[in-house]
């Protein structure tokens, strides 16, 4: 059975104090101790190892980076690698997000490397695929999905793409208060799991973790999560306060 995952992803919020704090009223709160979610927190860069070490033995709950660099090592100032990041302790990385494909123009070939190098470091990616409002507007949006799914991932051997965790987050929806219905999430994921049965077969189309993301919030969670094929949620302005946090993660 898929496991439901809840992933907060903090963006660029928190001083590394606000961000401890956070962590820990998350963690150490007796509402957030269920065994059946895992929780991913995907923090700034500063905080990755500070956190990383506090859920060392905790199964429930990982850390990511929001981000990695495309290349292993070298004179690039500024960046980090997926190594260095592995060897913060943190387990996955967010790649694709909207707004870096937006505010970074990251490319299809830049998302392709970064998603080899994350593997190679022995990282899990959280990849991020999703449309904008004019291909939803103009019924493009399955087209729009299908071509990101083949161009991004379509080129991993199977026992690689297997080890992905999808997000679908439709970009009209991030933090704009907007969300999908579950309808219009529940109809994506089932979409986006026939690409990667008909790719990949099967046995990896239903053992694939699909997130939804996209302004969601204690309020509809719930009936987000009750939806077939969406396993949790990739969660930003809900994630920065504890209590709508861990509401979010117990809304299964
Ligand atoms: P949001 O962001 O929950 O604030 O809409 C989601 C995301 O960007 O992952």
């Amino acid at each position: 059975m898929r496991r439901k995952i809840v992933a907060g992803n903090w963006k660029m919020n928190k001083s590394l104090a606000q961000g401890l704090q956070l962590f820990d009223d998350i963690i150490n709160s007796p509402d957030h101790q269920q065994t059946n979610v895992l929780t991913i927190i995907a923090p700034s860069f500063i905080h990755l190892s500070a956190v990383a070490e506090k859920v060392k033995t905790n199964p429930n709950i990982a850390v990511a980076a929001q981000n990695c660099h495309h290349l292993s090592s070298g004179a690039y100032t500024g960046e980090v690698s997926a190594e260095m990041i592995k060897s913060a302790g943190a387990e996955y990385v967010i790649i694709g997000h909207s707004e870096r494909r937006l505010y970074n123009n990251e490319t299809i070939d830049l998302l392709i490397q970064k998603v080899n190098i994350a593997l190679k470091n022995k990282l899990t990616p959280i990849f991020c695929i999703g449309e904008n409002s004019d291909e939803r507007h103009s019924n493009k949006h399955l087209e729009a999905i299908k071509s990101q799914l083949k161009d991004t991932l379509f080129h991993l051997s199977a026992i690689d793409f297997g080890k992905l965790i999808i997000a679908y987050e439709p970009v009209w929806a991030i933090g704009t208060g907007v969300t999908a219905t579950s309808h219009q999430a529940q109809g994506m994921h089932n979409f986006i799991r026939a690409e990667i049965n008909k790719k990949y077969g099967k046995e990896i189309s239903e053992q694939i973790t699909i997130l939804y993301g996209g302004s969601c919030n204690p309020q509809n969670a719930k009936e987000l999560f009750s939806c077939l094929d969406v396993d949790g949620g990739l969660i930003g302005g809900s994630s920065l306060k504890a209590t709508d946090f861990i509401s979010i993660c117990n809304s299964f």
